[in-house]
């Protein structure tokens, strides 16, 4: 018996034990460890079989880092058919996860009971694949058509319980020992004679189905596959699940899923899946760094980004006090965080009590003083430096020892505020996006003098409210807003060089972005990124520079919130429109400016958008500003909803090739000049040498 596998008779159940730590993941020792013991235990005194693991969780899937790669034997499929022709009922005790693979070696088996915390799904979808051993055709035959669907299409876990409504699980079983209930349910079904349930035998009436169900499904699901092919062929699979045998629909099943580990998409998704894990870790970091205890929070202003943040540590049972400036801004913060969680219980995804709960966790004040014993504080006030320094002076007289002191500051200079302070090393930047209870990235922001227990500290409070964290070093913007600036530029320039806003916006969200950039401007309001502007020094003096949104600005078109930006909106829908004022307006600008308007294609607006990203992700990475270049992918899919189908900038820049972004940068430097495109030391070094960044990655690990 393989070492990741073992064997053993206890009376008449033969017990598989799976231990293969740190997520019992299907690798081949897994499967051939696990098909050998079904095998031996043909041949034993045993009756019935159980199938377990040891460690945290059940088997949480196949193992990823074998994608992509040659096929070793034996393979999954092979392992469930074993199972599922034993001639004993083999049954499944799932504690933890049971997710992809790991679900579906339990739907091959013959019984499944779980303990109630137990949580199974098909996850697949999430790293462009589709259950590729049986999961598409065993659920729906079980749950039914449209449960299956969902359940596979969104990806997400069902709480055990649930799952025995679905059907999909048999039994809740109680108490401390899993192994030992397992054995006893499998004693009670052996004593009621109860049958070897095959998930095979069940077959699906297609007259059950209304007509044109895939078909919708299909519309609805390319509505929000932003550049994934997955959920097409998911369906595809549960179509053949109902209208093919099933060996037949297995066999769909696999050359679908062939297909899609081999995508481009998928290879990207995979991409993420492990950046995601890795970002979280900090290099010169020891992993067992001490951690500080955070059982109570402080948010300094209570406005759009504070609301939000104090919902992520209400949501975690962590209780928060929120500081305002007067009783009329706290009553309106905390106004503002009753309606988003009502807004919730309204879509009936949230109970009234738990709403009541999470909200009996946020208190407020206006006195500094009633926060001096919380662990973290986390300040969002509004942007402005000398004011945070003042604040951070006061939390430095009014908080405990040991607090950790954070700003949510989106460009100011961490460290400067961090010397506002006695303890600099208590300080560091905790950068939320917006919505804060909403989007999943979290940049924390390393500065000089941080702490090293303060850094691991945040990292573990980040993941436990559900972020994914990503280290940044301090400069203008951090990574994400730092190397934002060329990406806007850029889009403001293809309108005077031809481009009409429809026509940026829509190859960008072709592309997969969620919004395109000029759109987005509308959504945020275009006076946001003026004032901005007016207060820096360091943009070059060119009337070309932000041009259409400075004159929009200035016509008080500021987008969605005045009903006008780069486009009109529909008073009643709030349907984006193109408007040809705006249109006629940019011609003119460009005349203005001497500008010989022309066709511009697809390809050179990605190029023109997406090339000033790279590029600063180079300098960014020259200067040690993020530890990898997956960081960076994490921040961009995670924060401003870069197509996680393409991986991430910095992935992306890989497949298209760096010496091509190099020479096209290069290209567009000789057109527009250097103040705009200066190619990086790091890119170009790359492209000469025929090298990657994630070449350059694993040689700097
Ligand atoms: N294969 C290989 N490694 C895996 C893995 C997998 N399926 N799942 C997790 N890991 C690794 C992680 O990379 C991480 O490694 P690290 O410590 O070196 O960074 C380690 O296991 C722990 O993972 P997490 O940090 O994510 O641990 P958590 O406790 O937070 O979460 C989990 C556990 C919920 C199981 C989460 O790891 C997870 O969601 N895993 C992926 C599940 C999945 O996608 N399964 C489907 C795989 S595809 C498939 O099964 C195809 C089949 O249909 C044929
Ligand atoms: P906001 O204007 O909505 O809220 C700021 C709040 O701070 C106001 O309610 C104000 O009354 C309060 N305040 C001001 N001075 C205070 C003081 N001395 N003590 C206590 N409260 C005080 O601002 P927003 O958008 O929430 O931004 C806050 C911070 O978060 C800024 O630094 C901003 O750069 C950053 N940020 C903003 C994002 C966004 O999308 N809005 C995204 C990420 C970061």
């Amino acid at each position: 018996m393989s070492q990741v596998v073992s064997y053993e008779l206890h009376g008449n159940i033969g017990v598989i034990s799976v231990n293969n730590p740190p997520v019992n993941a299907l690798a081949q020792v897994v499967r051939e460890g696990i098909l050998n013991a079904v095998q031996q235990a043909q041949g034993d005194a045993s009756e019935a079989i159980v199938l377990r693991c040891e460690g945290r969780t059940f088997i949480a899937g196949a193992d990823i880092t074998e994608f992509g790669k040659p096929p070793k034997s034996p393979g999954l499929p092979e392992v469930l058919s074993e199972i599922e022709n034993s001639s004993k009922p083999v049954i499944a005790a799932i504690h933890g996860t049971a997710l992809g693979g790991g679900f579906e070696v339990t739907l091959a088996c013959h019984y499944r009971c779980a303990i109630a915390s137990a949580r199974v799904g098909l996850p697949e979808v999430n790293l462009g694949l589709l259950p590729g051993a049986g999961g598409t055709q065993r659920v729906p035959r079980i749950a039914g058509v449209k449960a299956a669907l969902d359940m596979i299409t969104s990806g997400k876990p069902v709480p055990a319980p649930k799952a025995k409504e679905m059907g999909l699980i048999d039994e809740i079983v109680e108490g401390d020992d899993l192994q030992a209930a397992a054995i006893s349910y499998a004693g009670e079904l052996l004593n009621a004679g109860a049958p070897l349930k095959r998930v095979r035998d069940i077959t699906i009436d297609p007259e059950s189905i209304e007509p044109g169900f895939f078909e919708s499904a299909r519309k609805n699901l390319a509505k929000r596959a932003r550049g994934q092919i997955a959920q097409d062929r998911i369906v595809s699979c549960i179509e053949a699940a109902v209208n093919l045998p099933m060996d037949e629909g297995l066999q769909r099943e696999r050359e679908l899923f062939s297909e899609l580990v081999t995508s481009p998409e998928s290879a990207a998704m995979r991409h993420i899946f492990f950046a995601e894990r890795q970002a979280a870790k900090i290099k010169d970091l020891p992993k067992d760094t001490a951690q500080r205890p955070i059982n109570k929070v402080a948010i300094i202003g209570g406005g759009t980004m504070g609301g939000g943040i104090a919902m992520c540590f209400a949501n975690v049972d962590i209780p928060v006090v929120m500081v305002e400036i007067n009783d009329d801004a706290l009553e309106r913060g905390l106004g503002i965080i009753r309606k988003n969680y009502s807004i919730t219980v309204k879509k009936g995804k949230m109970s009234e009590e738990h709403m009541n709960s999470r909200l009996e966790l946020i208190s407020g004040t206006t006195d500094y003083a009633d926060i001096s014993d919380v662990d973290l504080v986390i300040e969002a006030v509004f942007e402005n430096l000398d004011l945070k320094k003042e604040i951070f002076a006061k939390l430095d007289a009014t908080c405990k020892q040991g607090a950790i002191l954070a700003t949510n500051t989106s460009y100011q200079d961490v460290d400067a505020i961090a010397n506002a302070t006695q303890r600099p090393e208590d300080v560091l930047g905790l950068h939320f996006f917006s919505p804060a209870n909403v989007m999943k990235l979290l940049e924390v922001v390393r500065g000089e003098k941080t702490a090293d227990d303060v850094l691991a500290t945040s990292m573990a409070i980040g993941k436990k409210i559900g972020k994914i964290c990503a280290l940044s070093r301090v400069c203008y913007g951090f990574i994400g807003n730092r190397m934002l600036s060329g990406y806007g530029r850029e889009a403001q320039m293809l309108l005077l060089d031809g481009c009409t806003p429809t026509q940026v916006d829509s190859t960008l969200e072709k592309f997969g972005m969620a919004m395109g950039p000029l759109a987005m401007g509308d959504l945020a309001g275009l006076d946001v990124g003026y004032k901005a502007r007016q207060s820096r020094t360091d943009l070059p003096d060119d009337p070309k520079l932000f041009r259409m949104g400075t004159v929009l600005v200035e016509m008080d078109r500021l987008g969605q919130k005045t009903g006008a930006g780069y486009y009109k909106y529909d008073p009643e829908t709030r349907a984006r429109l193109a408007d040809p004022e705006v249109e006629a307006l940019i011609k003119e600008e460009a005349a203005k400016l001497d500008i010989e308007q022309r066709e511009i294609s697809e390809e050179e607006i990605l190029q023109r958008c997406f090339y000033p990203l790279i590029n600063e992700g180079a300098l960014i990475l020259e200067e040690g500003i993020a530890q990898r270049p997956s960081d960076i992918d994490v921040v961009y899919v995670y924060g401003y909803a870069f197509p996680v189908a393409k991986g991430g900038p910095m992935f992306y820049a890989d497949q298209v090739g760096l010496k091509n972004v190099y020479d096209k940068i290069c290209e567009f430097r000789d057109r527009y000049g250097e103040d705009y495109w200066k190619p990086a030391p790091l890119l170009k070094e790359l492209a000469e040498k025929g090298s990657s960044f994630a070449e350059w990655a694993a040689e700097q690990a």
